[in-house]
């Protein structure tokens, strides 16, 4: 089986950060998510991957590269334009020949072993294969009515009165039914290929669509709150290591892991919490559930839940909590009158002031 990795798009709902940075490149737990999406599927054992790419191309190409770093063979395929994940099909033909394969969205991460996901699929006659999560906002998503036997009855691309609160994950396994499929459907009111019509036709060709339900946690990381329940979710799964040595004027509590050349003086962390090479953190207190990027500058400071990129500085600046900040970002609070938390997503190199006048 082959894999395509759907990392186009234009993150319009992680703006700012995504003006400068492809979404599927943002940080959990300081690991780009696109990585996981490759770890999941070379874990069992599907190496030739395609990764469709839009605008951010470039960077993310510098990011994956050949492949190389997983034993993996890449194929980029340029999508010019996000008209839609079954676009993204159409287009890919030319790489995944008449082979089955896995669609993995590279802005999505979820628990459950891939293991029990892709099982049997490759030798069974089954056409396509759907995963379903139960949600409480289905508006937001693909949902899927299934009937009392468990089949899938019909698809809806974010439907205003849902028939069901069972939305459609971002993996999908198909044959090579799903080429006349995209060929066979029109683009939707928001001028997109929808996958969704796509498996439809599927469905009314009486092809054999099968599912299966989720157990675990499934995040769709493009927007804010997912992206940081995620970083908190992988955080909640890391074993402390020290890659510097950490002084006695630091208590330390918890899970934590600490790249090179790291400096802590005078603060308390307190774990699940990531910390990059070349950070240096002083008279601060921070965690939990914080990733730091690498090089990064914080003093007199105290930060939770959040994710913070490279090279940004913090300093004076209380009760950061729920935040996104992207690279090389500074916020000066000293001297602010803000004695609440505060909750901020600024995009690459964005400079703050919080400080009173
Ligand atoms: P979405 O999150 O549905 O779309 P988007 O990236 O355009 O985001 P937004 O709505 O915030 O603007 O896309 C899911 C994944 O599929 C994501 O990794 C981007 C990718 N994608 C493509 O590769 N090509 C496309 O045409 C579309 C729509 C998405």
């Amino acid at each position: 089986m082959k894999g395509l990795i759907l990392a186009g798009g234009s993150g319009r709902r992680l703006r700012p950060i995504t003006h400068k940075t492809a979404k599927q490149l943002l940080p959990i737990a300081n690991k780009p998510i696109l990585h996981y999406v490759i770890e999941d599927l070379v874990g069992v054992g599907i190496t030739e991957l395609g990764i469709v790419v839009g605008d951010t191309a470039q960077e993310i190409e510098k990011s994956v590269g050949n492949g190389s770093l997983w034993d993996a063979n890449i194929t980029y395929i340029k999508q010019e334009k996000p008209l839609g994940l079954a676009h993204a099909v159409l287009i890919s033909e030319p790489f995944l020949g008449q082979e089955k394969f896995v669609m993995y969205l590279g802005d999505n991460m979820f628990e459950d072993s891939l293991h029990d996901v892709v099982d049997g699929f490759e030798k069974s006659s089954t056409n396509a294969r759907l995963l379903l999560a139960k949600v409480h906002n289905p508006q937001s998503f693909g949902v899927a009515e299934v009937d009392e036997q468990g089949a899938i009855k019909g698809l809806v691309e974010k439907p205003e009165n849902p028939k069901s609160d069972l939305a459609l994950v971002g993996v999908y396994l198909f044959d090579s039914t799903i080429h006349r499929a995209v060929k066979a459907i029109e683009p939707s009111n928001r001028g997109e290929l929808e996958i969704t019509d796509a498996i439809q036709w599927m469905i009314d060709e009486n092809q054999n669509v099968e599912h299966r339900t989720l157990k675990g946690w499934w995040i769709d990381a493009g927007k804010k709150d997912p992206l940081l329940l995620c970083n908190e979710l992988i955080l909640e799964k890391i074993e402390s290591l020290f890659l510097s040595q950490i002084g006695e004027t630091v208590t330390l509590k918890g899970e934590i892991v600490v790249g090179e050349n790291v400096e802590i003086i005078d603060s308390n962390i307190q774990g699940p919490i990531v910390i990059g090479s070349g950070v240096r953190i002083e008279r601060s207190d921070i965690g939990p559930y914080v990733s730091i990027g690498d090089e990064c500058k914080i003093e007199d400071s105290s930060v939770e839940r959040s994710v913070i990129m490279e090279k940004s500085y913090l300093s004076g600046v209380t009760q950061l909590t729920k935040s996104v900040l992207g690279r090389e970002v500074e916020i000066d609070g000293k001297e602010s009158e803000v004695q609440e938390p505060t909750s901020l997503m600024l995009g690459d190199g964005t400079k703050v002031n919080l400080k009173n006048g």
